[in-house]
């Protein structure tokens, strides 16, 4: 079976198989190079320069291999490189945002919590996200050190995991918050156990299924929509070990492809 036009997709781990679900769910007929930069995760609390030499690699790995359009399925390498992709490189870039504005919008006491990394709360693209929809609520953001990497084991509802949503939530209880951003796309994963730590009172909020719709009008703009009606191939990359990789995804994407190692993705 032919592998033509892909679209690449890629996240410094399994967090953006959040995005990628909703992306196959949306436009099961396309084609989708899914790009796990495991051997540098996580992103979060790393140099802006360094995520975007990251970002940069693999656009290009995906360009290589015949993208048709780019997905930035994280939220810090969108903050951190999504302008710089944008100018180097001639195909359509979709990316994150962390859900600002739906969050204003759904929350009737106006407090919103938002759990993201370092990177993306420190980053000029989320200021300018509050400067925007966020005037008339109260915002109270709180980076989540660690919690990537539980994502990246597997460890979605470990005693560890539930110590961090627990210790990084209480904040935002007590401020009494009625909505929560989920500001990173490693937290989807970890939708039931936070809903089951803070209450389902508290609604929980990502991006993901607007970055797929968002998408489709990118493609349909260019034109690029696939034709076909036969169900698209999913391929998985990863710069770090693919076995380590393969055991995590098949938690997350049962029946999945084994992975690949990407050969040459190093600076
Ligand atoms: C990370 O690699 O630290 C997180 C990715 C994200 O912000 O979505």
């Amino acid at each position: 079976m032919s592998f033509a036009d892909p679209i690449g997709v890629f996240d410094s781990g399994v967090g953006g198989l959040s995005v990628l679900r909703e992306i196959h769910a949306l436009l099961p007929s396309e084609n989708l190079l899914y790009v796990a930069d495991s051997a540098h995760v996580p992103y979060g609390e790393k140099p802006v320069g360094y995520v975007q030499e990251r970002s940069r690699l693999i656009a290009r790995f995906c360009i290589e291999r015949g993208a048709k359009a780019l997905v930035v399925a994280c939220n810090t390498a969108t903050a951190a490189a999504v302008s710089l992709l944008r100018e180097e490189f001639s195909l359509p870039v979709v990316a994150m945002e962390p859900a600002v504005k739906p969050a204003v919008a759904a929350s009737r006491n106006g407090k919103v919590g938002v759990l993201a990394t370092s990177g993306t709360l420190a980053s000029a693209r989320f200021a300018a996200l509050l400067e925007r929809f966020g005037a008339d609520t109260d915002i109270i953001t709180r980076p989540c050190p660690g919690l990537v990497e539980q994502v990246e084991l597997g460890e979605l509802n470990s005693p560890r995991t539930r110590h961090l949503i627990t210790r990084y939530t209480q904040p935002l209880l007590e401020a009494d918050i009625d909505t929560l951003i989920l500001g990173c796309t490693h937290y989807p994963f970890l939708r039931e156990t936070i809903g089951d730590i803070i209450g389902r009172h508290i609604q929980l909020i990502d991006t993901g299924a607007a970055v797929a719709n968002q998408l489709r009008r990118a493609l349909q703009e260019a034109r690029t929509l696939s034709a076909t009606a036969a169900e698209g191939q999913v391929e998985f990359w990863t710069t770090g070990s693919p076995s380590a990789f393969d055991q995590v995804l098949s938690r997350l994407w049962p029946g999945a492809d084994t992975a690949r190692l990407i050969p040459t993705c190093e600076p």
